[in-house]
């Protein structure tokens, strides 16, 4: 799993279509692999102004001395697994890379880097970014617009570089909707020659909180800690890492 004799791989969840979940997935896979997997990861937010994954990371440090059942989970896993949390870094996009390269500098060798990219094509330097990108994959949902404005940026990253690799994969699936309407999607993306994962992920609530706001359910999107078991449980967020690690380490 671990490639620490290589250059670390660059990953990013990224597509033009606003509120796909690209954030949400950053956390939860760069998370398993950090914390489950105990691989070394890092994320880098170019997502300005909102910088979502920053100041997540910010409110979970200011909260979780607060909160003793947090506080506790925290210490439990950083000696039960002698690790560290893994940075969080921001930069733009012009300086994005700089940074991949400084924070796995010198002794701090890293498997995997993840960018967090803003969903707009016209940012300066968003392109030769995403061309320096390894792996590119897109949350996709079975809604009109959204499959236009998601095809026309996997179209767009075909064009743009055939070095990255790029998968879509269905997030926020309602169980009513019909199995033609994706069986028709899969169809066209097939004929576009776009790869699509195996795994779909439901539409869940559990998305919608984050550690700072944590329950007794327990964790799901944090940046300190990893999801637990029982949250990840039906959330197919599981089998979208070892799809995604399988498909990295082949
Ligand atoms: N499978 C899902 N089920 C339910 N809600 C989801 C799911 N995936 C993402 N969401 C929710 O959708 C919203 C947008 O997700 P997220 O912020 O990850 O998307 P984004 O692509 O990063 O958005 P932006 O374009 O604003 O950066 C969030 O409230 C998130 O919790
Ligand atoms: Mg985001």
């Amino acid at each position: 799993m671990s490639n620490k004799n290589k250059k670390p791989v660059y990953i990013s969840f990224a597509t033009q279509k606003g509120g796909a979940g690209k954030s949400s997935f950053t956390i939860l896979v760069a998370s398993i692999a950090h914390y489950v997997l105990k691989c070394d990861a890092a994320i880098i937010d170019c997502d300005y102004p909102q910088l979502s994954i920053a100041n997540m990371r910010k409110r979970e440090l200011e909260n979780l001395p607060k909160n003793e059942t947090l506080k506790k989970l925290a210490v439990t896993k950083f000696s039960e697994h002698n690790k560290s949390s893994y940075a969080v870094e921001t930069a733009t996009t012009t300086a994005a890379i700089e940074m991949a390269e400084k924070i796995t500098a010198g002794q701090n060798k890293l498997d995997y880097v993840f960018f967090d990219l803003p969903g707009t094509v016209n940012q300066p330097g968003i392109l030769s970014l995403i061309q320096q990108m390894d792996y590119i994959f897109t949350p996709i949902s079975a809604d009109r617009t959204v499959m236009e404005s998601s095809l026309s940026f996997l179209l767009m990253l075909k064009q743009l570089s055939s070095e990255v690799k790029s998968y879509a994969f269905w997030n926020m699936v309602d169980g009513r909707e019909k199995t033609n309407l994706y069986n028709a999607y899969n169809k066209l993306l097939l004929e576009y020659k776009i790869p699509v994962l195996e795994t779909k992920i439901p539409y869940l609530l559990r998305f919608h909180k984050e550690a700072a706001d944590y329950s007794q359910e327990g964790i799901f999107r944090s940046t300190l800690l990893a999801p637990t078991r029982s949250m990840l449980s039906s959330s197919h967020v599981g089998y979208l890492c070892n799809e995604i690690f399988e498909i990295i380490n082949k």
